[in-house]
């Protein structure tokens, strides 16, 4: 598996606080059967330059092949809502994913702006298609998936959380979870981990619910084919979402 959402490196956001931990963090989603992890710490809430994350994810990159830990390494960025987005993913100064025209856009835990659904068209004319980070934890989410029908339709893909579908993250974020994964608005399940006691970095247990949700071959291609191809920059196609009520 494949997990495109992780705070992993340590001492520079929320995440793992120490080499340690991110050490401990990479082994457990190995044992998870995860084999390729993209490293997406916040920027914009954290003051985290496109080399700070580089030389971090080489230090922890050096130090699995020391131990012999055989999951792959990828850059990335959780990134934030702002004005001058696009001019700082095209000139490199926030991370997309391996540098493909894919990144991480974390939405807000309350309300999104009014014209997001416009504002997505514009990043994905303009090359660069965002992966929009947990919607099942956006409180206007949970009232109103019409509001990311349209996200998704205007060409945004959609992460959700594995701890979400657990439950882990309230009960809202878990129903809300099923709904979207039941309307096929989801592409992609991470497991957006930030350290060895919360939000761990595993899949396994969530993929077997959200597999009696959607089907064993859809909820595969959300583990794996579609990070893959994500981390491989390849032009996506998906099934058409049902329209949410
Ligand atoms: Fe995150």
């Amino acid at each position: 598996m494949v997990d495109l959402h992780a705070h992993i490196l340590c001492g520079i956001d929320d995440g793992a606080k120490t080499l340690e931990e991110s050490i401990k963090m990479c082994r457990m989603a190995y044992d998870d059967g995860i084999r390729s992890i993209v490293l997406t710490p916040h920027v914009g809430k954290f003051p985290n330059t496109s080399e700070i994350i580089k030389d971090k994810y080489l230090e922890l990159k050096s130090n699995l092949a020391v131990l012999d830990i055989p999951v792959k390494l990828f850059t990335g960025a959780d990134v934030e809502l702002e004005p001058d987005l696009i001019n700082k993913l095209k000139s490199s100064k926030f991370l997309s994913i391996n540098n493909s025209r894919y990144f991480l856009l974390d939405t807000p835990s309350t309300l999104l702006p009014p014209n997001m659904i416009d504002y997505v068209a514009v990043l994905v004319s303009s090359g660069l298609i965002p992966v929009i980070t947990h919607p099942e934890r956006c409180l206007q989410m949970q009232g109103d998936l019409n509001f990311l029908y349209g996200i998704v339709k205007a060409g945004a893909l959609v992460q959700i959380t594995a701890a979400s579908i657990l439950g882990k993250m309230g009960q809202d974020a878990k129903d809300t979870a099923i709904k979207i994964l039941e309307f096929g608005l989801a592409h992609i399940i991470a497991t957006d981990c930030h350290g060895v006691d919360r939000r761990r970095p595993r899949l396994s247990e969530a993929v077997l619910v959200a597999k009696s949700i959607v089907g064993e071959s859809n909820v595969l291609e959300m583990v794996t084919t579609i990070p893959q191809d994500i981390i491989n920059n390849r032009p996506l196609k998906f099934r058409e979402p049902k329209k949410p009520n």
